[in-house]
């Protein structure tokens, strides 16, 4: 198990190795002022790992309840943002309580939205189960939806209060979205760790998660210490992604 710190206004770490869920109640003891966790996740991960995620919540004896919806970037829009919203009133969650993100960046990214802006921010914990959410969009605090306009044009910077990340939940993974994640990985390869780099060249695939994830997460956590709200060099964790947002919109 390997532990970050992420040193925003308000410091908080990262949990990163096989199994790490186990010890899901005792990671978020910064939640031990809440009554109830909204638990967000998509109707394919909650069907894969929703059951064992809920009964670890709630062996700190507070209430979950679950919100879920339609797996895939089509979610992350406006109307599924205000639904989260209107969840969280309608289950009478108050500022004392936490938005628990189970899944990939979608989740994290609208998850976090709500939470920011549910009663002016509220707790929020990361639980990421892809590995572009466990190197990159689950740690720093960038939340977003999609507007008709473009990709991310709508969000808040808002950090997590934590972020646990099973690198069991990897096992799972369909190829191809493994593949994406991967491309994230490089990126922070390129950003300046040759050793990383010469790692993932060398194992392929079959690298070594938890060292694999822990370098990523140790190189944004020290650049978006130094930069949280980007005016600066976080700038360099979006290499690739302008472009890559770009043909997503022209692609459809
Ligand atoms: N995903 C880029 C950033 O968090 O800044």
């Amino acid at each position: 198990m390997t532990e970050i710190i992420v040193r925003t206004d308000v410091p908080y770490a990262v949990t990163v190795g096989g199994g790490v869920s186990r010890r899901l109640p005792e990671l978020i003891r910064c939640a031990d002022g809440a009554g109830t966790f909204a638990l967000v996740s998509d109707n394919t991960v909650i069907g894969l790992y929703g059951d064992r995620v809920t009964a670890l919540l709630e062996k700190t004896g507070k209430r979950v309840v679950p919100y879920v919806f339609p797996h895939g970037e089509g979610s992350k829009n406006g109307s599924e943002f205000l639904g989260i919203l209107d969840f969280l009133a309608r289950s009478s969650l108050t500022r004392d309580d936490y938005v628990v993100a189970l899944g990939g960046g979608v989740t994290g990214d609208l998850a976090g939205f709500a939470a920011s802006a549910y009663m002016r921010g509220i707790g929020f914990i990361q639980i990421p189960t892809t590995l572009l959410a466990a190197v990159d969009s689950s740690v720093g605090g960038k939340t977003a939806i999609d507007l008709p306009s473009g990709k991310n044009l709508a969000g808040s910077f808002y950090q997590p209060s934590a972020v646990i990340c099973d690198t069991d939940f990897l096992d799972t993974l369909p190829p191809e979205v493994f593949s994406d994640g991967c491309a994230e990985v490089i990126k922070y390869g390129v950003l300046g760790n040759e050793k990383l780099l010469r790692h993932v060249t060398e194992k392929g695939t079959g690298f070594d998660r938890e060292y694999v994830i822990s370098e990523c997460v140790r190189m944004k956590a020290d650049i978006v210490s130094a930069d949280e709200r980007e005016h600066g060099v976080r700038t360099l964790l979006n290499l690739g992604h302008t472009l890559a947002h770009a043909i997503e919109k022209v692609s459809g």
